[in-house]
Formats: structure tokens, sequence, C-alpha cells
């Protein structure tokens, strides 16, 4: 091992992080990145709702696949209380069976890093601006995934190099999340000062990747120009390719749900709403072989993407190019 802190926190080889995606997290993928020397992160809805693994049967099924670490992702919404405790259950079901990185993303992590710091563990956290890396490592996290504007699912509003600035006073290793296509990228970012790399798109489009294969054909014929911000699946913008389906519905979350967003009591309902949506939708439209319902998120990356192939050999690729270099 290296003396890179992610490698260091994540017990990895290389720095490089197959980033949590619903629904596009199967276990053959998180396991096949982890077992090549990077770290695949679970990402517990999709392993339970989309895979239909029951939690701990999922997180056996990986470890039989590979002897090597895996991560979690806790989205940490706090607006339902039921989802919190589930959330809770996951996290303690995933210390219990071995489970020491934990990615989390929205609210305050804290009740993640007492736990997951009580079992030896670390935490890296989601930010997209200064405030979010302040409430995060005030929290006790242990590193940053700075999740840049080129980034698949919810994108930041700042550049790499921008973000990184804002954040590289606070003492943590920083994770480069976004727009991050093929190995070159990743040699950049790791000499701008990023400790690493989290990429979600570019792993879409391999073997393992249980997506079909209509969508991991639009990924690799698909421009940065065709990736656009969608507030139609959760309310907020999302990155997704500009396919006709996407074109038919519009950008713009509709009137009603604008104002239900914008009001005190309504936007909890509107934001449960577009979630319980969202899972449903973006599960069928990722495993639909006809490719009509062409409802894909995907980041700026796909520019750099022309070939499926197996995870290990991206995450190898990757890892030479940055070989000696910390
Ligand atoms: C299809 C898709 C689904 C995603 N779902 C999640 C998620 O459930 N939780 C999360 O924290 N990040 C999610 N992300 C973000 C990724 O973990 C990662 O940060 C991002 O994809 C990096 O940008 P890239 O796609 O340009 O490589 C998702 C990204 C994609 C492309």
């Amino acid at each position: 091992m290296t003396g890179n802190l992610l490698c260091r926190d994540a017990a990895i080889e290389i720095p490089l992080i197959c980033g949590a995606m619903y629904p596009c997290s199967n276990p053959e993928l998180v396991a096949a990145v982890s077992d090549a020397g990077g770290i695949g992160i679970v990402q517990p809805i999709s392993l339970t709702y989309v895979y239909r693994h029951e939690f701990r049967a999922g997180l056996r099924l990986i470890k039989q696949l590979t002897p090597k670490p895996v991560g979690m992702n806790a989205l940490i919404e706090a607006s339902s209380r039921r989802y919190h405790e589930k959330m809770v259950e996951w996290v303690t079901i995933a210390l219990e069976e071995g489970l020491r990185f934990f990615i989390t993303s929205l609210g305050n992590p804290r009740w993640v890093c007492e736990r997951v710091h009580a079992a030896g563990g670390k935490v890296y956290h989601d930010v997209t601006e200064r405030k979010w890396a302040l409430k995060g490592r005030d929290a006790g996290v242990d590193g940053l995934i700075g999740v840049n504007r080129r980034a698949g699912g919810h994108a930041g509003p700042l550049s790499a190099e921008h973000l990184l600035a804002e954040v590289a006073d606070l003492g943590l290793p920083v994770v480069c999340a976004g727009g991050i296509g093929d190995q070159h990228d990743f040699a950049a970012v790791r000499r701008m000062g990023y400790a690493g790399a989290q990429l979600g798109t570019r792993f879409i489009a391999t073997v393992e990747c249980r997506a079909s294969e209509a969508y991991k054909q639009a990924i690799l014929d698909a421009d940065e120009d065709d990736i656009v911000l969608s507030e139609r699946i959760t309310g907020v913008p999302v990155a997704v390719i500009n396919t006709p389906y996407i074109q038919r519905m519009g950008l713009k979350a509709g009137r009603l749900a604008r104002w239900m967003l914008r009001g005190k009591r309504t936007k909890h309902w509107m934001r449960t709403f577009y979630a319980l949506k969202s899972i449903w939708q973006l599960k069928r439209a990722s495993l639909d072989e006809s490719g009509e319902k062409d409802y894909w998120q995907a980041g700026k990356s796909v520019a750099k993407i022309d070939r499926i192939e197996p995870a290990g050999e991206i995450v190898r690729r990757f890892g030479a190019a940055v070989k000696g270099n910390g």
C-alpha cells in the first residue's frame, strides 16, 4: 500500500472508487472494482429493491465474490423517519459484516461518523460546495468527495479546480467526482492535488454492470453536449442523456411541483413523492432492454467512453497511469 490517504483510509491499492449508483450498483460490479484493487460502493436501495437481495445476504454475496474491502453509501436525507431508521439498520448490518469505509451524501453525517469510528472505520462525505464541506468536517468526517459540475447523478455547480480550491485548506483528503472518463483524466486530477477519484458513468459501460445494453450503448454514443440537467426525476437537477423521451418530457419540474417544493410543509410531501416515483422509474428504465423508456443518468465523462469492458481492466489501467505517483 502507498502513502496515499484514500488508499490508507479505504485499505485499497489504487485510489479509485466506483461510486454508489442507484439503480446501477449491482453486487457483481461492486465486487469487480474492489477485486481489482479499487473500491466498489454498495448502494443499499439498489441492492435490496433493484437487485432483490436481502441486505445482509447481498453483502455476503459480494464477500463471496471478493475478499477485498467494499464500501457503503449512506444517503442521509432526514425528511422521513422510516427511511432514517432503515439507514441506521443498514449501517449497523454493514459494520457487522465487516465494512469499514462509508460514503455519506446529503444531511448531517455525525451519527454515521460516531458509529463507524467506534468500529475503527472511515467516513468520506459527498460535497458540492465549501459550506457542505464545513458541515462534514464539523461532524467528524475523514475525507471529502468533491462532486463537480461534470458529474453524473446530482452534479454540483463548480469545476473540479474551483471545488478543490474551496476545500483544500480543511486538512482532509479530497476525492474528485465528475467527468473522469479515462486514465489521462484520472492522472490529471491526481496531479491537481486530489487524493483519488470517484467514477460513476464509466463503470456503467462495463461487462459486470447489469444496466440494459441499450443504456450502455447510449453512453458509448453520447457526447458531452448530449448531457442535460433534468428536474423531472427528483425535483432537483440530475444529469441525464438527452434522449427523445427526455426531450418529450421537458427538463423543468411542473408548475404544481415547483409550487409545492417552495412551500414549507408541502415540500416534504413533494420530495417524498419524487423519491418514490424516481426510485420506480429509474429502476424500470435502467433494466428495460427495449430502450423505449430512455431515461438514463450519465455525466459528461461519456465523451471519453468508447467501449464496454470488464470493470477490473479499467481499474488496472487507471492504476498503471498513476503508478509511482503515491
Ligand atoms: C446512474 C447514476 C446513479 C447515481 N446514484 C447515486 C447514488 O445513489 N448515491 C450517490 O451518492 N451518488 C450517486 N451517483 C453519483 C456517483 O456516485 C458519482 O459520484 C458520479 O457518478 C461521478 O461522476 P461521473 O458519473 O462523471 O463519473 C450516481 C451517478 C450515476 C451516473
